[in-house]
């Protein structure tokens, strides 16, 4: 069992896009999946609600701003899941920071702009500061670079920017088209384009933290 948060103080970098296309690659791997929809704006709810895909059977809305309700949720999903993913909502550090208080791995996406590096030394000091919270080596941090332009020197560069912030950083998911249409079908990439490059993309990176959470 391991519980996986993905968090970020900024908006629009694609932490729900990493949590649902993650939450159909963990099942693929054989593993039952539970997802908690900590955003108030509940986007990957309404993602799931699009279709009747693999989402719409394992998303769960939190209510609120309710931290309680999250840790509610995340010990009920804990006992009949493989695997938990947390999104958490931008600029709500609180329901971040809970997460990161019960999460094995937190993941922070960050995108190419300069502007979304600041924005990822604010969510890494949260992580951090669970971790001292915590006397322990968990929450382990990674980085995710996001809505990769991946043949532009933006794109390219983000990863060594990423690298240069004292994280390891996983496997780059691209900005592609394939992304946004899935979610208007209710569907993860997964499911809706499953020979597309966007696919393999989510699948090395659910391989990647898959190797993470095997240590321990
Ligand atoms: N890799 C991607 N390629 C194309 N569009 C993406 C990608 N990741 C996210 N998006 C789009 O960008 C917008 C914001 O993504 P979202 O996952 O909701 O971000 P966040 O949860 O960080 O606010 C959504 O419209 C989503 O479909
Ligand atoms: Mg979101």
């Amino acid at each position: 069992m391991a519980i996986i948060a993905v968090a970020g103080q900024k908006g629009g970098i694609g932490k729900s896009t990493i949590a649902g296309n993650l939450a159909a690659e963990f099942a693929a791997m054989g593993r039952t999946v539970s997802v908690l929809d900590a955003d108030p704006q509940h986007s990957l709810t309404a993602w799931a609600d699009q279709g009747e895909g693999l989402l719409s059977e394992c998303v769960e809305k939190v209510s609120g701003h309710s931290t309680d309700d999250l840790r509610d949720k995340v010990r009920r999903a804990e006992k009949n899941s493989d695997i938990v993913l947390i999104d958490t909502p931008p600029g709500m550090p609180e329901m971040a920071y809970q997460a990161a208080l019960v999460a094995d791995l937190v993941l922070l996406p960050c995108g190419p702009s300069p502007l979304d590096l600041f924005a990822l030394k604010e969510a890494l000091g949260l992580a951090l500061k669970a971790r001292a919270q915590r006397r322990s080596k968990k929450p382990r941090i990674r980085f995710v670079p996001s809505k990769v332009l991946m043949n532009t020197n933006l794109g390219r560069n983000l990863s060594t920017s990423l690298e240069n912030m004292g994280k390891k950083v996983l496997p780059p998911i691209g900005q592609r088209v394939v992304v946004a249409e899935a979610v208007m079908t209710g569907l993860t990439v997964a499911e809706y384009a499953p020979s597309s490059v966007s696919h393999h993309e989510f699948q090395q990176l659910a391989k990647a933290i898959d190797k993470i959470l095997a240590r321990g």
